[in-house]
């Protein structure tokens, strides 16, 4: 005789909401955008189908068509011409560029929407990298002070919370006492904590032009073979002051996001990363696996191993279906 039957639990679907561990809600999800210079422009991206690079105008149109939706949260990025890059990533900090003036804007149009920013060199470096670089090294300590001014610039432009994704020691406290220094307490940090040198990140690098013009990033980044290592990150971070600490990728580190959910009593956020984006859209497109599915099961298994935070290319996609009562 059994008298442990786990099946009862799943009997039917109202049961088996029930006693659902783990919920997935609009809430939960921020969603990257990226940002052209121009007019009227929607630039799609090939190795990300489905996304695409806006004028301001337009991703503004495409922040309230989002907003309708539910989500709240936004992470900007933007997409530079080779000729407003330079060594120093100077435009990073001009308030009348692309990436400041369109900051305003949509704090402007939608004070309620709340604005993520990403702290990194690379989009106006003239060599791709997220740090300064000097006979092919990266300065470590002289990108404090570059990353700094742009948290700050980025802070005057409105920007809610501040993503600092380069992996530069000691770059969360510099941020935060600049940042307070300014009269800036209020505006968050999320860290980029354990950021893995990844070759998941390449549609990204397509649709920003950003990829590295030499070597890779394998001096700032994490070795993927490393868990216990992210500990040290996070506890640099939490140290220095960050409010919440990021996994990225997401679906091939949920070890990590399991071990820091545990040991950090701070929100944990995961970057569903491009290159997984890419991977589903395509064998979706082949007809190979349900996307939607994978999406949904993508999601939700981020969530239950710790995080609290999903960036994802998918949020549209899953608010749509929540509007529509799909799931
Ligand atoms: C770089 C940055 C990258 C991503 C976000 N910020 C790429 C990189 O490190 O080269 C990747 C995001 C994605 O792949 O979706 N500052």
């Amino acid at each position: 005789m059994m008298i442990r039957r786990p099946r009862r639990n799943r009997k039917s679907a109202v049961i088996r909401e029930l006693v659902e561990e783990t919920t997935l809600s609009v809430r939960d999800l921020i969603f990257p955008i990226f940002l052209i210079e121009g007019d009227n422009q929607a630039v799609a991206i090939d190795s990300m189908p489905g996304m695409y690079r806006y004028s301001p105008d337009r991703l503004l149109d495409e922040i309230g068509a989002c907003a309708e939706l539910g989500i709240r949260t936004f992470d900007v990025f933007p997409s530079l011409p080779e000729s407003k890059k330079d060594r120093r990533a100077t435009e990073g900090t001009n308030p009348e560029g692309l990436y400041l003036s369109t900051l305003r804007k949509i704090k402007e149009h939608y004070p309620d929407v709340c604005v993520m920013t990403d702290v990194a060199m690379d989009p106006y470096s003239s060599d791709g990298h997220d740090g300064l670089v000097q006979d092919g090294k990266i300065l470590n300590d002289e990108t404090l002070e570059i990353l700094g001014n742009m948290a700050v610039a980025q802070a005057e432009a409105g920007a809610d919370i501040l993503g600092p994704s380069d992996m530069m020691d000691g770059r969360v406290g510099y941020m935060r006492q600049q940042l307070d220094a300014a009269g800036f307490t209020d505006v968050s940090i999320m860290s980029y904590t354990a950021k893995y040198a990844s070759a998941f990140y390449n549609p990204f690098r397509d649709a920003l032009d950003s990829a590295p013009k030499f070597g890779d990033k394998k001096t700032y980044q994490m070795n993927p073979a490393n868990r216990r290592e992210a500990l040290l990150e996070a506890e640099l971070d939490f140290e220095e002051g960050a409010d919440m600490l990021m996994v990225k990728p997401a679906l091939f580190y949920l070890d990590i996001i399991r071990d820091l959910s545990e040991a950090f009593p701070i929100p944990i956020a995961a970057y569903n990363v491009s290159g997984e984006y890419a991977m589903t859209k395509a064998a979706a497109a082949q007809g190979w696996l349900d996307g939607e599915r994978i999406m949904l099961e993508s999601l939700l298994s981020i969530k239950r191993a710790g995080a609290k935070i999903i960036l994802t290319y998918f949020a549209k996609e899953y608010a749509q279906g929540v509007k529509e009562g799909r799931w």
